[in-house]
């Protein structure tokens, strides 16, 4: 009876796809940004242990109490100013910088911390002139749209959320800002999305990197691929929903995995 593969021997075939690879998509959510220090949604410790989505990440929810909302991303930013991007942002950033001939690779997250962002601009400092950012299908973080008009701004660093009266309002037409991130029950961004599925849809290899795959639509992007007899390759401590359907599961945390895998 066969046994099952070591790990060394999942790796080496993971590699192996990777490099026969023409296009790549990539899928990352909170779990390539832990061993940076922000916190994930639904793991030990995760933001959802402690606080209703609908408290804090609905439209609902900002129009009842903006300034609570306010107070949660502005801690929320606060500490994602303090994160820098892991060995594992760095690793994907080379990725996508990569332009071997006839080979593309494109990054869509689900985090809005904007540390792939950062990434890139790092990688594309010591190696290419143009930075490959991401798609960001949750919006950023560090952003601010208008709740009325959708005007987007560069966030302000700091917000004053001792009372509503105190928060950002838009210099155009004053209605009040909100972060620029898809709250639940608010419809994704239909290019992002379109240009995100089209990719896995014609990617030979999706790497999936530290989600725990139950956020729709985003978590249907790795099944455009398999449906077109693609690879999904996902990297994660824990299994998850979309495991089962994996083509190789690689069982560790995006730094030890990720730079090891894609080296
Ligand atoms: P989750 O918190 O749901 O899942 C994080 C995943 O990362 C889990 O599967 C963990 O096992 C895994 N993980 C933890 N530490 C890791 C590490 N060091 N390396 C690799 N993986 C690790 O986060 P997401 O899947 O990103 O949506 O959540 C999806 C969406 O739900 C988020 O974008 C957010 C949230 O509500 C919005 O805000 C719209």
């Amino acid at each position: 009876m066969a046994s099952s593969p070591d790990a060394n021997e999942i790796e080496s075939r993971a590699r192996a796809h990777i490099a026969a690879a023409r296009r790549i998509v990539v899928l990352t959510g909170a779990g390539v940004s832990a061993e940076s220090g922000v916190p994930t949604f639904r793991g030990p410790g995760g933001l959802w242990r402690s606080r209703r989505p609908e408290e804090l990440a609905t439209p609902e929810a900002f129009a009842r109490d903006p300034r609570l909302v306010w107070e949660w991303y502005a801690w929320r930013r606060s500490v994602v100013a303090g994160c820098a991007p892991n060995a594992a942002h760095l690793a994907l950033a080379r990725l996508a910088l990569a332009r071997r001939p006839h080979t593309s690779t494109l990054l869509v997250t689900q985090n809005v911390d904007g540390l792939h962002h950062c990434a890139a601009d790092l990688a594309a400092r010591d190696a290419d002139p143009a930075p490959a950012y991401p798609l960001e299908v949750h919006g950023a973080i560090h952003r601010d749209r208008c709740s009325r008009c959708a005007r987007r701004t560069q966030g302000l660093s700091a917000i004053d959320t001792t009372s509503e009266d105190r928060l950002p309002r838009c210099e155009s037409c004053g209605g009040l800002l909100r972060p620029d991130v898809v709250w639940f029950g608010e419809s994704l961004d239909a290019d992002i999305l379109e240009e995100a599925f089209d990719a896995a849809s014609r990617a030979d290899v999706c790497l999936v990197v530290g989600t725990s795959a139950v956020v729709y639509p985003a978590a249907a992007i790795p099944e455009a691929t398999l449906a077109r007899g693609g690879a999904v390759i996902e990297v994660n401590p824990d299994v998850t929903p979309l495991t089962p359907r994996a083509t190789l599961s690689l069982r560790g945390t995006a730094v030890e995995t990720v730079p090891a895998l894609l080296g």
